[in-house]
Formats: C-alpha cells, structure tokens, sequence
C-alpha cells in the first residue's frame, strides 16, 4: 500500500511536469498572452535609490478600433520573477497615484509552469482608457531586517530577458476577461546621479597681505580631512550613497572642493542639521580662532567661506541634497570675524622699532620653502620676501626704499642647530652663506644685517636659515602655532620694523 502510494505521488509528478503539448505556456506570463491592448509602460521605470520604483501608464487604443481589445481594461499586472529572489522575505507594496492597491501585490507559482517560476501579481487595479498618466510605484523591503536574498532592487527582483540588462523587467498586462494580455519590458533607468559638495574658499580681504592660494598638496590634505569628517558621518547616520560616483576633490588657487553623490534626497536630508553645524564650527577653526593667537598666520586677513551645496562652479552653485553656507548660518558677529591675530603675548623683537604691518613696503611670502643645506644633515629653510604697498606711502617708514637688515625671532638656547644663513637678492646667481649671528643672550634674535637691498632685489630675494634637518621650527622659532617663524625689516633709521609670519608648508604638512 505504502508502495502505491509512493508510485502514485511520483505519476503525479511526471503528470504535473511541463508536457510537450504545454510547450507554447513554458514562458512567462505561462497562458496565451499577446494581442495589441491599449496598455504599456513605454520608457523605463524611475528608481528612487529607496526601493520605490515607479513607471508611468500609457493608453493608446489600437489604430483598428475593431480589434477584439480594442476597449479592454487593466485589472492585472504580473512580473516574472527571478527565481533566486527570496520572496518570502520580500515585501511588496504597490501605489497607484500615491494610493495603495485595493489588494496587495502577492507571490505565487503559475501552475504549469517549469520548476523555479515565479510571479508577481498585481490585480484588482480598476485601470481604463481614461488611467492615461497614471503613476504606478512598486516598494520593495525586506521582511527581516539583513535578509540576504530579499529583493530590494529591481536587478534582484526581476527575472531579466535573455541579453537584456540586470533590472530589466517582463510584465504581462491582462484585463478582466483574462483575453486581452501584452507583454511589456520596462528597462531600469536611474534619474542621473546629483552632486552634493563641499566648498572651502578663504576669501581675502584688504588687510591680507597676499591672498591665501591653495597648492595641490595643500588641497589634497584638506580635502582628505574633509572627507575622512563628512564620510565619518554618513556612515554614522546610515544615509546611502550613489554607487555610480566616486566621491572626487576639485582644487583652484582658491577653492577647495569636494563632491558626492546620495542615492536620494533623502539620503541627504539625513546630514542637513549636522552641516548647518560643521560649517559654523569649522569658519572658526578654519581661521585658528580658538588658538591663544586667534589666527593662523597664513590666512591673515581672509575670512573664511564653507559652503554645502550642489555641483557648480564657486561661487554660483545649484541647490544639492545638503544645503549649508557658514555665512548665513552663523551668528552675524561670527560670520564678520577676520582672520586677525592676537600678538599681545608675543615677546619680540626687544628692541623699539614700529612693527606694524605694511608700515614700509617690505614684507614676506606667507610660505617658507626648504631647500638641502651644505651637509646631508643640515635644511635651509627660506623666506621670499615681497614688495608690498606700504599703508602709507609718505609717512617716513612708509618712504622706505631700502631693505637696511633683517632679523628673525628665534631660540638662542638652541643656536647649535643654526649652522648658517644664506642670502640671495632677487636677480643673484646664488646664494650667499653668512655664519650665524645673533642678538644678545635674551634677545632671542637672529640677525641678517648689512643687506641695503633695493626694492628691486627685494622683491623675490630669499633670506634662508640653515638648520638642522631634525629641527622643529615651533621650538625653535618660538612662537609655537603652526611651524611659523617670524621676520622683520628695518630701515635704515631702524625706527620702523614691520613684522610678519611665515610659516614652513613641508612642516605643516608633515614632511
Ligand atoms: C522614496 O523616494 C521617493 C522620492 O523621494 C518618495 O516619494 C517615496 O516616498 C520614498 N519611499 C519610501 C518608501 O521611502
Ligand atoms: C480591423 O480589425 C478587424 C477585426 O479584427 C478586422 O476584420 C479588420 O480587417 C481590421 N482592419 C484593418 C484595417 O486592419
Ligand atoms: C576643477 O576646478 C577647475 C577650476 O575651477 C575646473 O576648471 C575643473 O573643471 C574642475 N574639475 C572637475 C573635475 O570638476
Ligand atoms: C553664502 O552666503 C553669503 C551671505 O548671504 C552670500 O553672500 C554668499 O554668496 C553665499 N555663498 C554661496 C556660495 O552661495
Ligand atoms: C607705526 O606705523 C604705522 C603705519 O605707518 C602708523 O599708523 C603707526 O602710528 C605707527 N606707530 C607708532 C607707534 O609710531
Ligand atoms: C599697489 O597699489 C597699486 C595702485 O593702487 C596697485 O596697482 C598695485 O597692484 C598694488 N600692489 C600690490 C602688491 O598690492
Ligand atoms: C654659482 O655657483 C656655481 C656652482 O657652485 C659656481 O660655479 C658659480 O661660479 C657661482 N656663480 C657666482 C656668480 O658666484
């Protein structure tokens, strides 16, 4: 009996397999399906990088207006269904115009149908000739949360045509006599990427003395911190990215920038409120503000711009998914700040000369650059000076037109490391080494006298320390923010001594 029965269960499995006169139902929709209606979902289907995927309704009645479905209507969508798509931890949920379907959209297995097949069902839609337009979404979602074949995405869900791309959907649509059917392929399309980026843009004003330029290293090691923060983020807040962008950087002399791409607004909604923050925070960092000097020397007199917004070129920028511009957003007394910086605790040069910036028409390149010394152990590290305008131009430091000496504020503690002092006026082959000399026990300053340069030689002309190589210019230079050494000009009456900053870029950087 046992035997019987297990005979009979295996006759049933042969009788239910495909049989050869079944043959023409062996593909989807798995029924005769295949006469003009005046259904299709002409284009392609828009994804929302959210598991909402959306295609518009086309009618367009036959052009024989005798055809049998010529007046048919649209109760049933169905989809074929990859048979690797987990569906019983899938969820489907359908809206028609925003409005959820009468009856949800469900699973089933076509009777008949080879091994594996599946189908979605959409019916009861109530759909006519007058649902022209109409927009028709799918969401997909996991029942479990992490679900590993739960199809969230149409490459998941939908069981491609043989050539056609991952994403590509099959749809049989059939009305209510079950008579009229089409079949209709919906490609996936995207709406293409959109652009959120970063701006950094330190924005000089008439008390810089050069305006602040970003060289490539310096942009690349602002834009990594930048990103390495805003990826820190995205992360923490769960908000998804568009896999079809790398997230890139972009550098002028002035603006620093850095873009990527959510997978949907939202997505970026998620990072709005935290930007609106990290800019106002950032304009003061930016500038040192919450250094005890206040100011990084190299972006004296710049004001700090940062702005979220779309891709563009600054200062003309779309809207992107995050909207944040530190001007606006901070408080006014805040967004006015410029870069200025607090010297009141600095205790050089001893002497009594004027050091006002801009007092005579020499002054200093913000960066230092380092060059090899005589010995394999020893850097010169140089200043550039540069011929400025003097703020006024008849006042008697303003009327100087020779560079009389220099001096440097330096450790006199640690005047072994100095090995020597090379100087070149703009024009000079090469440069010329002095020994070290400096001021008296106390006065902490490196002397370079007997210069007389013109404004000629001046402007371009280097003044270099030779240390050495291992020396950490915030030790030595004294002034400890920012690898930065100070320089002063005097004239020949040394009753005016502009004093400036200039900091070594390859030790900031970390070189
Ligand atoms: C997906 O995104 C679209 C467009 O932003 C939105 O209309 C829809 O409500 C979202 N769906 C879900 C489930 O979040
Ligand atoms: C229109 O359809 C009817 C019914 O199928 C058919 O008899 C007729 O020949 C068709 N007319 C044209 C112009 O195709
Ligand atoms: C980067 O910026 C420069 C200067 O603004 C611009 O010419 C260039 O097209 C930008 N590159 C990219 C990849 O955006
Ligand atoms: C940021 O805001 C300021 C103040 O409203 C405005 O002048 C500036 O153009 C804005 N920057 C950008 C890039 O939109
Ligand atoms: C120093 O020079 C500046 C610019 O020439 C001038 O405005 C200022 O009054 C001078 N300071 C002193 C103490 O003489
Ligand atoms: C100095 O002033 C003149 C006249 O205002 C101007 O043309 C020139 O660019 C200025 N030079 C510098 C280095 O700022
Ligand atoms: C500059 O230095 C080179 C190499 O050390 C030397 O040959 C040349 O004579 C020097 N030129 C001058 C003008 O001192």
């Amino acid at each position: 009996m046992k035997h019987a029965i297990t005979a009979l269960l295996i006759a049933t499995a042969f009788v239910a397999a495909p049989l050869p006169s079944t043959a023409q139902y062996e593909k989807f929709p798995f029924f005769k399906c295949g006469v003009p209606t005046p259904y299709s979902f002409p284009g392609s289907s828009a994804s929302f990088g959210n598991g909402t995927f959306c295609g518009t309704l086309a009618v367009t009645p036959p052009k024989n207006a005798s055809d049998p479905c010529a007046k048919a209507d649209l109760r049933k969508i169905e989809v074929n269904i990859n048979p690797a798509c987990d569906v019983k931890n899938t969820i489907v949920k359908a809206t028609i115009n925003g409005v959820p379907t009468a009856v949800s959209p469900s699973f089933f297995v076509p009777a008949g149908a080879p091994e594996g097949s599946v189908v979605l069902r959409l019916t009861q839609l109530g759909l006519g000739l007058g649902n022209d337009g109409d927009n028709i979404c799918i969401t997909l979602s996991a029942k479990t949360p992490g679900a590993t074949n739960a199809c969230t995405n149409l490459e998941s869900l939908c069981q491609a045509p043989p050539g056609a791309a991952p994403g590509t959907c099959v749809a049989a649509l059939v009305d209510t006599t079950l008579r009229c059917c089409a079949i209709n392929e919906v490609s996936p399309v995207r709406p293409p990427p959109r652009l959120t980026c970063f701006y950094l843009h330190p924005r000089p004003t008439p008390a810089a003395s050069t305006p602040f330029i970003f060289n490539s290293r310096e942009c690349k090691r602002a834009t990594d911190d930048i990103r390495y923060t805003i990826d820190n983020q995205i992360a923490a807040v769960g908000a998804e990215l568009d896999d079809r962008v790398t997230p890139f950087h972009n550098c002028s002399e002035s603006v620093a920038s850095v873009c990527w791409a959510f997978s949907s607004p939202a997505e970026g909604a998620k990072l709005q409120e935290w930007a609106k923050d990290l800019v106002v925070r950032w304009q003061l960092d930016a500038i040192g503000f919450l250094t005890e000097f206040k100011c990084y020397p190299w972006l004296i007199g710049h004001q700090i711009e940062m702005v979220f917004a779309g891709y563009g070129t600054y200062p003309n920028l779309p809207r992107g998914d995050i909207n944040a511009n530190a001007t606006q957003d901070a408080p006014p007394e805040q967004a006015n700040i410029i870069c200025t910086p607090d010297l009141s605790k600095m205790t050089y040069p001893k002497c009594t000369c004027n050091t006002t910036t801009f007092a005579t028409q020499f002054g200093v390149q913000k960066w230092m650059y380092t060059y090899p010394g005589r010995k394999p152990t020893t850097t010169l590290f140089c200043f550039t000076v540069l011929v400025l305008n003097a703020s006024d131009p008849t006042s008697p430091c303003g009327r100087t037109d020779k560079l009389f000496k220099a001096e440097i504020w330096g450790d006199d503690k640690q005047r072994q490391k100095l090995k020597g002092i090379a100087v070149q006026p703009a024009g000079a082959k090469n440069l010329t080494y002095r020994s070290p000399s400096w001021g008296a026990p106390g006065d902490q300053t490196i002397k370079v006298s007997q210069l007389n340069w013109t404004p000629q030689q001046a402007d371009g002309g280097r003044i270099c320390l030779e240390l050495e190589s291992n020396t950490d210019l915030d030790s030595f230079c004294l002034f400890k923010l920012g690898k930065t050494c100070w320089i002063n000009f005097f004239d020949e009456s040394l009753a005016c001594c502009p004093l400036y900053p200039s900091t070594s870029i390859e030790q900031l950087l970390g070189n």
